[in-house]
Protein backbone atom coordinates (compact mmCIF):
# COMPACT_ATOMS: atom_id res chain seq x y z
CA UNK A 1 0.00 0.00 0.00
CA UNK A 2 1.54 3.35 -1.01
CA UNK A 3 1.36 6.56 1.11
CA UNK A 4 -1.22 8.21 -1.39
CA UNK A 5 -3.83 5.56 -1.15
CA UNK A 6 -6.76 7.77 -0.03
CA UNK A 7 -9.81 6.10 2.03
CA UNK A 8 -12.71 7.61 2.38
CA UNK A 9 -14.17 6.71 6.06
CA UNK A 10 -17.93 8.16 6.42
CA UNK A 11 -19.29 8.44 10.66
CA UNK A 12 -22.47 6.78 11.04
CA UNK A 13 -22.71 7.51 14.39
CA UNK A 14 -25.40 9.98 14.45
CA UNK A 15 -27.56 7.28 12.58
CA UNK A 16 -26.30 3.63 13.38
CA UNK A 17 -24.82 4.93 16.50
CA UNK A 18 -27.76 6.31 18.33
CA UNK A 19 -30.82 4.51 16.70
CA UNK A 20 -30.89 1.57 18.93
CA UNK A 21 -30.45 3.53 22.11
CA UNK A 22 -32.95 2.85 24.69
CA UNK A 23 -32.83 6.56 26.59
CA UNK A 24 -34.03 9.43 24.55
CA UNK A 25 -30.66 11.07 23.23
CA UNK A 26 -30.71 15.30 23.49
CA UNK A 27 -31.43 16.69 20.39
CA UNK A 28 -28.32 19.44 21.53
CA UNK A 29 -25.88 15.92 21.94
CA UNK A 30 -26.71 14.63 18.56
CA UNK A 31 -26.32 18.42 17.24
CA UNK A 32 -23.21 18.02 19.09
CA UNK A 33 -22.08 14.94 17.72
CA UNK A 34 -22.47 15.55 13.92
CA UNK A 35 -20.56 18.92 14.41
CA UNK A 36 -17.86 17.24 16.18
CA UNK A 37 -17.46 14.76 13.28
CA UNK A 38 -17.54 17.96 10.59
CA UNK A 39 -14.70 19.18 13.10
CA UNK A 40 -12.74 16.63 12.66
CA UNK A 41 -12.47 16.65 8.98
CA UNK A 42 -15.21 14.04 7.72
CA UNK A 43 -16.92 14.42 4.10
CA UNK A 44 -19.90 12.40 4.33
CA UNK A 45 -21.76 11.84 7.80
CA UNK A 46 -25.09 9.66 8.52
CA UNK A 47 -26.96 11.96 9.77
CA UNK A 48 -30.43 10.39 10.99
CA UNK A 49 -32.98 8.98 9.62
CA UNK A 50 -36.94 9.78 7.83
CA UNK A 51 -38.24 6.65 9.08
CA UNK A 52 -41.29 5.57 11.03
CA UNK A 53 -41.32 6.91 14.14
CA UNK A 54 -42.76 3.94 15.83
CA UNK A 55 -39.56 1.66 13.92
CA UNK A 56 -37.07 3.83 15.38
CA UNK A 57 -38.13 6.31 18.03
CA UNK A 58 -34.70 7.71 18.95
CA UNK A 59 -34.43 8.89 15.36
CA UNK A 60 -37.91 11.12 15.19
CA UNK A 61 -36.24 14.15 15.89
CA UNK A 62 -34.06 13.78 12.79
CA UNK A 63 -35.95 17.19 10.92
CA UNK A 64 -34.81 18.81 14.11
CA UNK A 65 -31.29 17.66 14.27
CA UNK A 66 -30.86 18.67 10.47
CA UNK A 67 -32.05 22.06 10.80
CA UNK A 68 -29.34 23.07 13.74
CA UNK A 69 -26.29 21.24 12.92
CA UNK A 70 -23.46 23.67 11.37
CA UNK A 71 -23.41 22.89 7.75
CA UNK A 72 -19.32 23.19 6.99
CA UNK A 73 -19.11 24.03 3.41
CA UNK A 74 -17.85 20.72 1.70
CA UNK A 75 -19.69 18.13 4.20
CA UNK A 76 -22.23 15.80 3.19
CA UNK A 77 -24.78 15.50 5.37
CA UNK A 78 -27.04 12.63 4.44
CA UNK A 79 -30.03 10.34 6.32
CA UNK A 80 -32.08 7.50 5.69
CA UNK A 81 -35.16 6.88 3.50
CA UNK A 82 -37.19 4.25 3.15
CA UNK A 83 -39.96 5.41 1.08
CA UNK A 84 -41.23 8.40 -0.81
CA UNK A 85 -42.63 10.20 2.18
CA UNK A 86 -39.11 9.65 3.58
CA UNK A 87 -37.36 11.45 0.84
CA UNK A 88 -39.96 14.69 0.86
CA UNK A 89 -38.56 14.73 4.15
CA UNK A 90 -35.32 14.51 3.18
CA UNK A 91 -35.84 17.37 1.00
CA UNK A 92 -37.21 19.71 2.94
CA UNK A 93 -34.35 19.17 5.60
CA UNK A 94 -31.94 19.72 3.10
CA UNK A 95 -30.05 16.56 3.08
CA UNK A 96 -27.29 16.76 0.39
CA UNK A 97 -27.56 12.65 0.37
CA UNK A 98 -29.73 9.69 1.04
CA UNK A 99 -29.64 5.92 1.84
CA UNK A 100 -32.16 3.80 0.29
CA UNK A 101 -31.88 0.55 2.29
CA UNK A 102 -32.60 -3.28 1.12
CA UNK A 103 -31.41 -6.45 2.18
CA UNK A 104 -29.80 -9.37 0.55
CA UNK A 105 -32.01 -11.47 3.24
CA UNK A 106 -35.56 -11.69 2.34
CA UNK A 107 -36.42 -11.81 6.06
CA UNK A 108 -34.33 -9.22 6.82
CA UNK A 109 -35.89 -6.91 4.38
CA UNK A 110 -39.35 -7.62 6.08
CA UNK A 111 -38.43 -7.38 9.46
CA UNK A 112 -36.74 -3.84 8.33
CA UNK A 113 -38.74 -2.36 5.84
CA UNK A 114 -41.44 -4.32 6.11
CA UNK A 115 -41.37 -5.62 2.40
CA UNK A 116 -39.67 -8.12 0.53
CA UNK A 117 -36.46 -7.83 -1.87
CA UNK A 118 -38.23 -7.42 -4.97
CA UNK A 119 -41.28 -5.19 -3.81
CA UNK A 120 -38.28 -2.68 -2.28
CA UNK A 121 -36.61 -2.29 -5.45
CA UNK A 122 -39.94 -1.48 -6.96
CA UNK A 123 -40.65 1.47 -3.56
CA UNK A 124 -36.94 2.82 -3.91
CA UNK A 125 -37.53 3.35 -7.80
CA UNK A 126 -39.15 6.53 -7.69
CA UNK A 127 -36.94 7.36 -4.74
CA UNK A 128 -33.82 7.21 -6.38
CA UNK A 129 -35.38 9.13 -9.33
CA UNK A 130 -36.77 12.01 -7.46
CA UNK A 131 -33.28 12.26 -5.78
CA UNK A 132 -31.40 11.69 -9.06
CA UNK A 133 -33.66 14.63 -10.13
CA UNK A 134 -33.33 17.10 -7.35
CA UNK A 135 -29.48 16.83 -7.60
CA UNK A 136 -29.15 14.75 -4.28
CA UNK A 137 -26.72 11.80 -4.04
CA UNK A 138 -27.89 8.64 -3.74
CA UNK A 139 -26.58 5.53 -1.91
CA UNK A 140 -28.21 1.98 -2.12
CA UNK A 141 -27.31 -0.41 1.19
CA UNK A 142 -27.48 -4.13 0.86
CA UNK A 143 -28.20 -5.31 4.73
CA UNK A 144 -27.17 -8.78 5.59
CA UNK A 145 -24.66 -9.21 2.66
CA UNK A 146 -22.27 -11.86 4.97
CA UNK A 147 -25.53 -13.39 6.98
CA UNK A 148 -28.56 -12.42 7.98
CA UNK A 149 -29.84 -12.81 11.81
CA UNK A 150 -32.66 -14.31 10.93
CA UNK A 151 -32.18 -16.73 7.64
CA UNK A 152 -28.27 -17.60 8.76
CA UNK A 153 -26.07 -17.38 5.59
CA UNK A 154 -26.80 -15.56 2.44
CA UNK A 155 -25.78 -16.35 -1.07
CA UNK A 156 -23.08 -13.81 -2.86
CA UNK A 157 -25.28 -14.26 -5.62
CA UNK A 158 -27.78 -12.74 -3.20
CA UNK A 159 -26.45 -9.91 -2.95
CA UNK A 160 -25.09 -9.28 -5.61
CA UNK A 161 -28.44 -9.13 -7.63
CA UNK A 162 -29.89 -6.28 -5.11
CA UNK A 163 -26.73 -4.21 -5.78
CA UNK A 164 -26.78 -4.69 -9.91
CA UNK A 165 -30.74 -3.36 -8.92
CA UNK A 166 -29.86 -0.25 -7.18
CA UNK A 167 -26.49 0.09 -9.73
CA UNK A 168 -29.43 0.08 -12.43
CA UNK A 169 -31.58 2.29 -10.74
CA UNK A 170 -28.80 5.18 -10.84
CA UNK A 171 -27.51 5.23 -7.11
CA UNK A 172 -24.13 6.92 -6.97
CA UNK A 173 -22.92 4.45 -4.38
CA UNK A 174 -23.66 0.86 -3.00
CA UNK A 175 -22.91 -0.13 0.75
CA UNK A 176 -22.33 -3.81 0.93
CA UNK A 177 -23.34 -4.10 4.85
CA UNK A 178 -22.07 -6.37 7.35
CA UNK A 179 -25.16 -5.80 9.87
CA UNK A 180 -24.40 -8.33 11.67
CA UNK A 181 -20.95 -8.58 11.57
CA UNK A 182 -20.26 -12.66 10.96
CA UNK A 183 -17.88 -11.63 7.87
CA UNK A 184 -14.61 -12.83 7.15
CA UNK A 185 -11.64 -11.61 5.29
CA UNK A 186 -12.17 -14.39 3.16
CA UNK A 187 -15.81 -13.94 2.89
CA UNK A 188 -15.29 -10.31 1.89
CA UNK A 189 -13.78 -10.82 -1.02
CA UNK A 190 -16.09 -13.59 -2.17
CA UNK A 191 -18.78 -11.11 -1.85
CA UNK A 192 -17.13 -8.12 -3.40
CA UNK A 193 -16.08 -10.43 -6.52
CA UNK A 194 -19.76 -11.33 -7.04
CA UNK A 195 -20.80 -7.83 -6.70
CA UNK A 196 -18.20 -5.94 -9.03
CA UNK A 197 -18.96 -8.40 -11.63
CA UNK A 198 -21.77 -5.60 -12.44
CA UNK A 199 -20.81 -2.33 -9.70
CA UNK A 200 -17.82 -0.22 -10.33
CA UNK A 201 -15.09 -0.62 -7.84
CA UNK A 202 -15.13 3.24 -7.50
CA UNK A 203 -18.50 3.00 -6.27
CA UNK A 204 -18.42 0.31 -3.37
CA UNK A 205 -18.55 1.36 0.18
CA UNK A 206 -18.13 -1.50 2.79
CA UNK A 207 -20.26 -0.85 6.24
CA UNK A 208 -19.06 -3.25 9.00
CA UNK A 209 -20.65 -4.27 12.22
CA UNK A 210 -17.85 -5.71 14.63
CA UNK A 211 -19.61 -8.10 16.74
CA UNK A 212 -17.13 -11.09 16.73
CA UNK A 213 -13.81 -8.80 16.69
CA UNK A 214 -12.67 -9.47 13.13
CA UNK A 215 -14.03 -5.94 11.23
CA UNK A 216 -10.41 -4.33 11.08
CA UNK A 217 -8.85 -7.38 9.51
CA UNK A 218 -11.77 -7.56 7.27
CA UNK A 219 -11.49 -3.67 6.36
CA UNK A 220 -7.68 -4.88 5.41
CA UNK A 221 -9.28 -7.39 2.74
CA UNK A 222 -11.17 -5.12 1.13
CA UNK A 223 -8.82 -2.39 1.11
CA UNK A 224 -6.84 -5.74 -0.48
CA UNK A 225 -9.64 -5.91 -3.12
CA UNK A 226 -9.20 -2.05 -4.12
CA UNK A 227 -12.74 -0.85 -2.20
CA UNK A 228 -11.92 3.09 -1.09
CA UNK A 229 -14.69 4.27 1.46
CA UNK A 230 -16.19 2.29 4.63
CA UNK A 231 -18.62 3.23 7.31
CA UNK A 232 -17.49 3.60 10.59
CA UNK A 233 -19.28 5.04 13.86
CA UNK A 234 -17.19 6.86 16.70
CA UNK A 235 -16.75 5.53 19.57
CA UNK A 236 -18.22 2.15 18.42
CA UNK A 237 -21.30 2.68 19.55
CA UNK A 238 -24.39 1.51 17.22
CA UNK A 239 -26.34 -1.41 16.25
CA UNK A 240 -29.97 -2.23 14.37
CA UNK A 241 -33.43 -2.64 16.64
CA UNK A 242 -33.90 -5.40 13.71
CA UNK A 243 -30.55 -7.07 14.33
CA UNK A 244 -30.90 -9.11 17.24
CA UNK A 245 -27.63 -9.12 18.83
CA UNK A 246 -25.93 -7.02 16.18
CA UNK A 247 -23.37 -4.81 18.47
CA UNK A 248 -21.92 -1.23 17.12
CA UNK A 249 -20.11 -0.61 13.87
CA UNK A 250 -16.41 -0.92 14.16
CA UNK A 251 -15.34 1.87 15.89
CA UNK A 252 -13.85 5.13 13.81
CA UNK A 253 -11.24 5.56 15.75
CA UNK A 254 -9.91 1.58 15.13
CA UNK A 255 -10.44 1.70 11.55
CA UNK A 256 -8.36 5.63 11.37
CA UNK A 257 -5.40 3.74 13.18
CA UNK A 258 -5.42 0.59 11.11
CA UNK A 259 -5.84 2.13 8.19
CA UNK A 260 -3.50 4.44 8.71
CA UNK A 261 -0.33 1.42 9.87
CA UNK A 262 -1.64 -0.03 6.19
CA UNK A 263 -0.49 3.13 4.69
CA UNK A 264 -3.72 4.65 3.78
CA UNK A 265 -4.57 8.40 4.40
CA UNK A 266 -8.05 9.63 5.56
CA UNK A 267 -7.84 13.24 6.31
CA UNK A 268 -9.89 12.91 9.17
CA UNK A 269 -8.47 13.67 12.66
CA UNK A 270 -7.83 10.99 15.02
CA UNK A 271 -7.27 13.11 17.66
CA UNK A 272 -10.70 14.52 17.85
CA UNK A 273 -12.14 11.32 16.81
CA UNK A 274 -10.60 9.48 19.59
CA UNK A 275 -12.21 12.91 22.07
CA UNK A 276 -15.22 12.79 20.69
CA UNK A 277 -15.85 9.24 20.95
CA UNK A 278 -14.63 9.80 25.00
CA UNK A 279 -17.32 12.53 24.85
CA UNK A 280 -20.01 10.08 23.32
CA UNK A 281 -19.65 7.11 25.39
CA UNK A 282 -19.59 9.74 28.15
CA UNK A 283 -23.07 10.85 27.20
CA UNK A 284 -24.69 7.06 26.80
CA UNK A 285 -23.54 6.73 30.08
CA UNK A 286 -20.88 4.23 29.05
CA UNK A 287 -17.64 6.20 30.51
P1 LIG B 1 -45.07 0.06 7.02
O1 LIG B 1 -45.72 -0.26 8.31
O2 LIG B 1 -45.15 -0.93 5.93
O3 LIG B 1 -45.45 1.44 6.38
O4 LIG B 1 -43.55 0.38 7.37
P2 LIG B 1 -46.75 2.28 6.39
O5 LIG B 1 -46.70 3.10 5.15
O6 LIG B 1 -47.93 1.41 6.65
O7 LIG B 1 -46.52 3.25 7.65
C1 LIG B 1 -46.46 2.80 8.98
C2 LIG B 1 -46.39 4.01 9.89
O8 LIG B 1 -45.18 4.72 9.65
C3 LIG B 1 -47.51 5.01 9.62
O9 LIG B 1 -47.76 5.70 10.85
C4 LIG B 1 -46.86 5.99 8.65
O10 LIG B 1 -47.46 7.26 8.70
C5 LIG B 1 -45.44 6.03 9.17
P3 LIG B 1 -49.03 5.32 11.77
O11 LIG B 1 -50.20 5.51 10.87
O12 LIG B 1 -48.80 3.87 12.17
O13 LIG B 1 -48.92 6.27 12.91
N1 LIG B 1 -44.45 6.32 8.15
C6 LIG B 1 -43.52 7.28 8.26
N2 LIG B 1 -43.28 8.20 9.21
C7 LIG B 1 -42.24 9.04 9.01
N3 LIG B 1 -41.44 8.99 7.93
C8 LIG B 1 -41.63 8.08 6.96
C9 LIG B 1 -42.72 7.18 7.10
N4 LIG B 1 -43.19 6.19 6.35
C10 LIG B 1 -44.25 5.66 6.99
N5 LIG B 1 -40.82 8.03 5.92
C11 LIG B 1 -41.51 1.51 6.80
C12 LIG B 1 -42.61 0.58 6.36
C13 LIG B 1 -40.38 1.32 5.82
C14 LIG B 1 -42.01 2.93 6.78
C15 LIG B 1 -41.05 1.14 8.25
O14 LIG B 1 -40.87 -0.24 8.34
C16 LIG B 1 -39.77 1.86 8.62
O15 LIG B 1 -39.76 3.06 8.84
N6 LIG B 1 -38.66 1.12 8.71
C17 LIG B 1 -37.36 1.71 9.03
C18 LIG B 1 -36.49 0.71 9.65
C19 LIG B 1 -35.16 1.29 10.02
O16 LIG B 1 -34.95 2.49 10.03
N7 LIG B 1 -34.22 0.38 10.34
C20 LIG B 1 -32.90 0.76 10.76
C21 LIG B 1 -32.08 1.32 9.66
S1 LIG B 1 -31.43 0.09 8.56
C22 LIG B 1 -29.95 -0.40 9.30
O17 LIG B 1 -29.66 -0.03 10.43
C23 LIG B 1 -28.99 -1.19 8.49
C24 LIG B 1 -27.80 -0.36 7.99
O18 LIG B 1 -27.08 0.22 9.07
C25 LIG B 1 -26.86 -1.24 7.17
C26 LIG B 1 -26.52 -2.55 7.93
O19 LIG B 1 -25.86 -2.49 8.97
O20 LIG B 1 -27.00 -3.59 7.43
C27 LIG B 1 -28.24 0.79 7.06
MG1 LIG C 1 -25.60 -0.81 10.22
Amino acid sequence: MSSSDHVTVVDVAPRDGLQNEATPIPLETKVALVDRLSAAGFRTIEVTSFVSPSAVPQLADGAEVMARVRRAPGVRYSVLTPNLRGFEAARAARADGIVVFGAASETFSQQNIRCGIAESVDRYAPVIAAARAAGIHVRGTVSCAWGCPYEGGISPSAVAWLARAFHQLGVDELSIADTIGVGTPEGMAEVLDAVLADVPLARVNVHLHDTQGRALDNIVACVAVGVRSFDASTGGVGGCPFAPGATGNVATEAVLERLAAEGCSTGIDLAAVRETGRWLRAQLGRG
